[in-house]
């Protein structure tokens, strides 16, 4: 479903930057899965680095947990192998004390290493999560017009969940590696004879894990992928479940959410089976191996004596030990690859760069801020739409102070202007000037700081109607946010909620009505005190008289600012400055109203349909 815009991206020879980092990450998603490495959790390293004592803490209780498995091997030996040592009473109640002595050092120390682990897995995942999302935050829209957020979203949430689990695994590996490297040890001391068959031993159970290892890794990704792609179609579906009830198409999309679900889980059957497979090769082999020592070390011990009972013991013990070590470093490393493959979809979000960034040496935009405006002969074309530009040799000058109205037929690109304004994009050729520094030369921030914008359809947020209005300037107080609401004719209603304006207007504010909304966006707006105004259709969802009162105020809040006012219906805009007219992407007339009727040429087609016989 999201390929779509990116072939069309790439087939059409010139993909902007969003559609370049949505590619790559699409091509490094089928690349992922032959990746057999751990590199990807190397990423992890400097989050671990940040809690070492934690990490020092975990493999010191892991030492000593290890250590203390490992001597019950010894314990063993002596319990079998009684005779000389526990011929009195006090001599067995030492030795039970002794293993009781190990043994609560065992248990302490696997809890003190579980709880280390823990704590630093927990930790470095929250520090990554955030990590993450502010990363996110600085990429361009360009990207998210070629990304699906429940992309992006399953990146942050799922993959995410893995790297959790991935302490907890790899303490599991690494107990299982000392414990190996101390079973085998033990072995070569206590039994030198049978190192070559021990080898061979872990030799068998080795060659399984390898040789299907990268196969269940392989499938674990693919399985991975189309989950996340099933969350993605649930997340859409559901933002817009109005629209699929009133439709009644529930049944269409339930049956292709089966679909995509249905996939996933057949990728997750191949990759159980193999799995399965790979288990069931492993315990047989190291059946075999661990039967065939036995014989050995039976034969040894009962016909030709060359081996004692308990040695026999110590050895069957320690021989086990490092076996089913082996098979557990294996099952473990299936895990951890699926982590390694979930932190290489993560750091690849993580390392896509924001294609508008703040130059190396930004100019400062002059201070104090005056509010002028200008576009220079601005060519410019969405990402993935190089032949048809939104914006040809589009030109505009705006005088600090000014009111201008852009208006023009849907699609003449007029929220462009502003998106361009904002430098959610950069032009393909030509200038955009915010005092008269190219914004390509600022920070971006210092920019938009400059600016207060009503989008088309702004959004809102979760929270109260005061924490929506503070959004727009941090550190407003009570009394300024009042003010805003008040000038935005929305005090009215918020007032009247059960809580006034601390009651929770749920999420994307969905509790108020279209106008409601707009009228806290205006709001929010206005409370950010900028010197350039933005408005994109700002009032278009209020009734008549609404809008006369809003208009009213906003008059008052575009005294001293440039405003850009972007209006369909032209009654908004008379006030007006100047009016320019857009077609096409491009200016096609300007003036005040009363000229541009007067000249009979679209604006007065436009007037002439709006206000009847009136205008003209
Ligand atoms: N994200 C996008 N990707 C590709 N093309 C886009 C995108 N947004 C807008 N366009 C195209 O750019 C052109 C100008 O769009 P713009 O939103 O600026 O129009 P507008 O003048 O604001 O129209 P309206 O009055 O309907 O809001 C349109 O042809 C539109 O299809
Ligand atoms: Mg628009």
């Amino acid at each position: 479903m999201t390929d779509a815009p990116q072939d069309e991206a790439i087939a059409a020879g010139r993909p902007g930057a969003g559609a370049v980092l949505a590619a790559s990450m699409a091509q490094s998603a089928q690349r992922r899965p032959k990746s057999r490495d751990l590199k990807p959790l190397a990423e992890l390293w400097p989050h671990v680095k940040a809690h070492w004592v934690d990490a020092v803490m975990a493999g010191l209780f892991l030492l000593i947990s290890s250590s203390a498995t490992l001597t019950l091997s010894a314990a063993g030996k002596f319990v079998t192998g009684g005779g000389g040592h526990f011929n009195t009473q006090a001599a067995l109640n030492r030795g039970f004390l002794a293993l009781g002595l190990v043994i609560s050092i065992l248990a302490a120390a696997t809890a003190l290493r579980f709880f280390f682990v823990s704590r630093l897995g927990e930790r470095v995942v929250a520090d990554l999560r955030i990590r993450l999302y502010d990363h996110v935050l600085t990429l361009d829209p360009a990207f998210f017009l070629q990304t699906r957020t429940g992309e992006v979203l399953s990146r942050m949430t799922t993959d995410m969940t893995m790297i959790e689990t991935v302490s907890a695994y790899a303490s599991m590996a690494l107990r299982n590696l000392v414990l190996f490297v101390g079973a085998m040890t033990l072995l070569i001391i206590v039994v030198p004879g049978y190192t070559v068959f021990v080898v061979g031993l872990v030799l068998c159970v080795l060659a399984p894990l390898f040789l299907y290892g990268r196969r269940v890794r392989k499938l674990s990704m693919q399985a991975q992928d189309k989950f996340a792609d099933a969350v993605g179609f649930a997340g859409e579906s559901l933002d817009a479940l109005e629209t699929v009830q009133a439709f009644c198409r529930e049944a269409g999309v339930s049956a292709r959410f089966t679909k995509t679900v249905e996939t996933a889980f057949r990728a997750s059957m191949r990759r159980v089976r193999a799995r399965a497979l790979m288990s069931a090769l492993v315990i047989a082999l190291m059946f075999v191996g661990v039967g065939g020592m036995a014989y050995l070390a039976l034969t040894a011990v009962f016909i030709k004596h060359t081996m004692t009972g308990p040695v026999l013991f110590q050895f069957g013990f320690l021989a086990i030990m490092a076996g089913s070590s082996v098979a557990q470093i294996g099952e473990v490393m299936g895990e951890i690859q699926k982590a390694a493959g979930a932190m290489d979809r993560i750091s690849e979000l993580l390392h896509a760069q924001p294609n508008i960034a703040a130059p190396d040496h930004p100019i400062a935009l002059p201070v104090p801020p005056r509010g002028a405006i200008a576009f220079e002969h601005v060519t410019f074309a969405y990402p993935g739409r190089p032949d048809l530009p939104a914006l040809r040799d589009f030109s505009l000058s705006v005088r600090p102070g000014e009111r201008v109205a852009l208006v023009g037929p849907s699609g003449a690109g007029k929220s462009t202007v502003l998106r361009l304004l904002l430098r959610f994009y950069d032009p393909q050729s030509g200038i955009v000037r915010v005092d008269g520094v190219n914004l390509r030369d600022a920070d971006p921030a210092q920019g938009r700081a400059r600016m207060a914008l009503v989008g088309q359809d702004a959004p809102l947020f979760s929270g109260s109607a005061y924490e929506n209005i503070q959004f727009g300037r941090e550190g407003a107080t009570e009394e300024e946010m009042r003010a805003a609401a008040q000038a935005a004719q929305a005090l009215g209603f918020l007032s009247a909620l059960p809580e006034g304006l601390n009651t929770p207007v749920g999420e994307r504010a969905k509790t108020l009505s279209g106008g409601q909304r707009q009228r806290l966006a205006i709001a929010r707006a206005l409370v950010r005190n900028a010197p350039i105004l933005l408005l994109d259709e700002a009032t278009s969802a209020l009734d008549a008289e609404n809008e006369v009162l809003v208009q009213k105020a906003l008059h008052e809040a575009m005294v001293g600012r440039t405003t850009l006012v972007i209006a369909h219906r032209l009654a908004t805009v008379l006030k007006a400055d100047r009016i320019v007219v857009m077609e096409d992407g491009h200016v096609v007339e300007e003036g005040v109203h009363a000229d541009l009727v007067a000249r009979g040429g679209l604006y007065a087609r436009l007037a002439k349909l709006q206000f009847g016989v009136e205008a003209a």
